[in-house]
């Protein structure tokens, strides 16, 4: 099943179709609060008030042309003005900036958007998409961060060559989401079970924390798996983290309850919230991580 829904995420015909669906748009309103940006912040204020913080990203991938790229830069920078006072960061993926189109002008896009993110006193996340993308995107990012420090990276636990990656990014002062990772993959490449996946992030977690202890790094859970969070605390915990510096981020609509209890608990929560109205691929990639969530699509058919 995972698989089926990650090929209908690529699927054209789907892509163009089924967001004019009805049922459709009512089943994606449980992962984001609406497609225009004034929804997704009085969202983040009102989880700001129960001490869990906002992430924005604006929904799209892959665009095929470089003014494409460039109105996704310009969103980005109108909504950090109007983010400015809620402490929200941002986080993009490579293709929207047009890394398909000409890297050059990615590489342009995303030190453009570094640069408005650092005025902003904000925080910019790099996302991870596709195993073929991993080079570059690691590329664009260790250049970024070069020239503008607020910059951070996802990493995927289910790729094998990741803790070759993670090492060689701890050369240096860096910032790391650590996601499980969302696209389909091969299995000579990536570990395709949950338990392996879920061993290797646990392992990558306690081989990073104490960079965090000692200043070098800043590391983000990214995960709704709250018994994998709490198994990677008992290792903050003894190396003596403060619980403020153990962050964790998760999607807006998922483990809710569990985003407000752990910041009741004292740690740093983020809640990813996207908005725009390109999200069917990012949809199918949520519905392929459980997909229980299908039927919840489907009871959306009833009236
Ligand atoms: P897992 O899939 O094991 O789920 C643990 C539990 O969480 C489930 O039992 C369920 O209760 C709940 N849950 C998880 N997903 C759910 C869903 N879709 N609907 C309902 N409940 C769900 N990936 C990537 O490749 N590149 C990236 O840049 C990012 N960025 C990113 C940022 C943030 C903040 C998050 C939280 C996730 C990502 N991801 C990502 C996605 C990530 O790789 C992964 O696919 C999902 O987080 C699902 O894996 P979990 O770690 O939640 O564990």
């Amino acid at each position: 099943m995972r698989q089926f829904l990650l090929w209908c995420s690529q699927n054209r015909w789907l892509a163009a179709h089924v967001p004019r669906w009805p049922f459709a748009r009512r089943a994606v309103k449980r992962f984001m609060p609406g497609e225009d940006f004034g929804t997704a912040l009085s969202a983040a204020s009102s989880l700001k008030q129960q001490n869990v913080g906002a992430l924005f990203t604006l929904l799209g991938e892959n665009v095929s042309d470089g003014a494409g790229a460039a109105a996704v830069v310009k969103d980005y920078e109108d909504i950090l003005a109007a983010a400015s006072g809620i402490g929200a960061e941002v986080s993009v993926k490579p293709t929207h900036l047009g890394l398909d189109v000409d890297p050059k002008a990615a590489y342009a896009n995303l030190l453009r958007l570094a640069r408005a993110v650092a005025d902003a006193k904000s925080f910019l996340w790099v996302d991870m998409e596709g195993s073929d993308y991993v080079d570059r995107t690691l590329d664009l990012y260790v250049r970024v961060r070069e020239e503008a420090p607020a910059v951070g990276i996802a990493i995927q636990a289910y790729l094998k060559r990741t803790p070759a990656d993670i090492t060689a990014l701890l050369k240096s002062k860096t910032a790391i989401r650590l996601v499980k990772g969302a696209y389909a993959e091969p299995a000579s490449i990536a570990y395709t079970g949950k338990r392996q996946v879920d061993a290797n992030y646990l392992a990558l977690t306690a081989y990073m924390l104490p960079e965090v202890k000692r200043g070098n790094l800043r590391l983000v859970l990214g995960s709704h798996d709250v018994d994998l969070i709490r198994n990677a605390w008992r290792y903050g915990e003894a190396i003596g983290l403060e619980r403020e510096r153990f962050e964790i981020a998760m999607l807006y609509g998922i483990r809710t309850e569990e985003q407000l209890r752990l910041a009741g608990e004292g740690f740093s929560v983020r809640c990813l919230i996207s908005y725009g109205d390109a999200w069917y691929a990012w949809y199918l990639r949520r519905l392929a991580e459980r997909p229980a969530n299908l039927l919840f699509a489907a009871r959306q058919l009833l009236p």
